[in-house]
């Protein structure tokens, strides 16, 4: 697996967009801090859910919880998110090292007017130089700032019906891929990767390959 990379992944409700990140961060063998607006990440062992930001906060905030974090490489997701928790979230993340940083249904946090100010972009240009990995989910390409975009290294598509995705995807890696894109199966995606290399990965729900 590639390291302090950026991972996006856009595509329709139900395509198995938040599975893929579970397999992603799993093979990315990094501790990671998950932001979960819509209540998407179930209980694992290895993961420790808060309701708050605040409640994030005082754990990772105490020396001994972040050993364990780091030791037993958990995922620690985060819910009741808004815009301003959000900020908040990542402007603790932006001071760690060495994690991944998923942020589930992204539209509502980094959107096209996204300034610099935001700890998030922040982590987007400068979160390499701490060893920190960033995957996203979001619904359509159009929602999201053109610096997460500009700045992602691997790009993950399901099935497209939006015209400003099929742009994307045609300025992205070629119009050719278009097509291709546009008859995934549910499951499947066109994965473009950092040559601008496309494949077909198709995810089970344990593990994805390459077809
Ligand atoms: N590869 C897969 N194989 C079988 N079921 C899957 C797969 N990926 C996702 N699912 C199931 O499909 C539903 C939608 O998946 P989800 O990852 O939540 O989609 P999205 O995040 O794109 O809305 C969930 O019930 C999930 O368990
Ligand atoms: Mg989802």
């Amino acid at each position: 697996m590639i390291q302090n990379k950026i991972y996006s992944i856009i595509g329709h409700k139900g395509y198995g967009k938040t599975k893929l990140t579970e397999l992603l961060i799993l093979l990315n063998k990094k501790p990671c801090i998950i932001a979960d607006p819509r209540y998407q990440y179930e209980p694992k062992e290895y993961r420790r859910h808060f309701k708050n930001v605040g409640h994030f906060r005082k754990y990772i905030l105490n020396s001994g919880n972040r050993k364990e974090f780091y030791r037993c490489k958990l995922q620690l997701v985060v819910n009741g998110l808004d815009e301003e928790s959000f900020e908040e979230l990542a402007a603790l993340v932006y001071k760690m090292k060495k994690i991944s940083f998923l942020v589930d249904e992204i539209d509502m946090f980094a959107p096209p007017t996204m300034t610099r100010k935001a700890s998030f972009y922040q982590i987007i240009h400068y979160g390499r130089h701490n060893e920190i990995d960033i995957f996203t989910t979001s619904r359509r390409s159009a929602n999201i700032s053109r610096n997460l975009t500009s700045q992602t290294d691997v790009v993950f598509f399901s099935r497209v019906r939006e015209p400003n995705d099929k742009k994307y995807i045609a300025q992205y890696i070629g119009k050719e891929y278009v097509q291709t894109a546009e008859n995934l199966q549910k499951f499947h995606f066109l994965m473009i990767d950092e040559d601008f290399k496309p494949h077909i990965l198709g995810v089970s729900s344990r593990v994805a390959h390459v077809l």
